[in-house]
């Protein structure tokens, strides 16, 4: 069955258009906001966007001698975790089209000591410069959402992840508790927004994250996203209720 992929609301779509397009109107807000991204997430989420990367790291199940791909890695928070929680010969790839994010990433990883193991490039999550098969897995964090052809970087991650390998997508979902969802959205429509301006002057940029979690696929939709990008065993783990879900799949041989 082919899944159909949520169109953006209205007010996303001028947005877009008033931008040039969805990856020129995602690049430069990244761009904009890439000092106070990482402080901004510890706020919004209490700490807990640590938590759920290193969860998601755990599923990529890096083995000695193995390489990953962390694609839309922004200051490198994915792509730190994956190197924590994987043996120390494994190498790490980043890539970002945000130089803004990109350059606090690379101080970052420098800062870590980790410059031996993770390297941030530029690149385009929906054509990697890659040839196929390079990775033994591709992980996104909070990256999917910001594509403009979700079922086409699904395919693309596929391409550069070799037979057996696995793909690992962290992204906002939709919390299937009523009262719970709607204390969520409350949160994020109402509050998010402000803590942006108040931290960042960014009062735009985050409130296009309220209204870009609305336009996403829910769970089991991107789930099927994935299985018709050509993902086997795909399963999904809800965090927090709902809040965000780990979707993880393998290439089939
Ligand atoms: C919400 S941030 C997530 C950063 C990081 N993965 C994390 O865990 O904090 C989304 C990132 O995806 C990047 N991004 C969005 N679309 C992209 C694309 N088509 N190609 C490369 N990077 C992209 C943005 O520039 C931004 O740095």
């Amino acid at each position: 069955m082919s899944s159909s992929v949520p169109t953006p609301t209205p007010d996303l779509r001028a947005r877009f258009e008033a931008a040039g397009g969805k990856p020129v109107y995602v690049r430069s807000m990244f761009d904009r906001i890439a000092r106070v991204y990482d402080a901004m997430n510890r706020i919004m989420t209490g700490g807990l966007d640590g938590r759920w990367r290193d969860f998601a790291a755990r599923q990529a199940a890096l083995t000695t001698g193995a390489r990953a791909l962390d694609v839309g890695t922004g200051t490198g928070d994915m792509a730190i975790a994956l190197a924590r929680r994987s043996p120390e010969d494994v190498l790490i790839t980043g890539v970002d089209f945000s130089e803004g994010m990109l350059a606090v990433g690379r101080e970052k990883i420098k800062r870590l000591g980790l410059d031996g193991r993770v390297e941030m490039l530029r690149g385009d999550g929906q054509g990697l410069d890659f040839p196929d098969g390079a990775f033994d897995a591709v992980t996104s964090a909070w990256v999917v959402r910001n594509l403009s052809d979700i079922p086409g970087g699904f395919r693309e991650m596929r391409r550069v992840t070799r037979p057996g390998g696995r793909v690992v997508c962290l992204e906002m979902s939709h919390p299937h508790n009523p009262i719970f969802n709607w204390g969520f959205h409350l949160y994020f429509d109402r509050v998010i927004p402000w803590l942006g301006a108040l931290v960042g002057k960014a009062f735009d940029a985050y409130s296009y994250l309220p209204s870009s979690v609305v336009a996403h696929p829910d769970a089991p939709t991107l789930k099927r996203i994935m299985e018709d990008a050509g993902w086997a065993d795909v399963r999904y783990y809800y965090l927090m209720g709902g809040v965000v879900a780990v979707h993880v799949g393998t290439n089939p041989a």
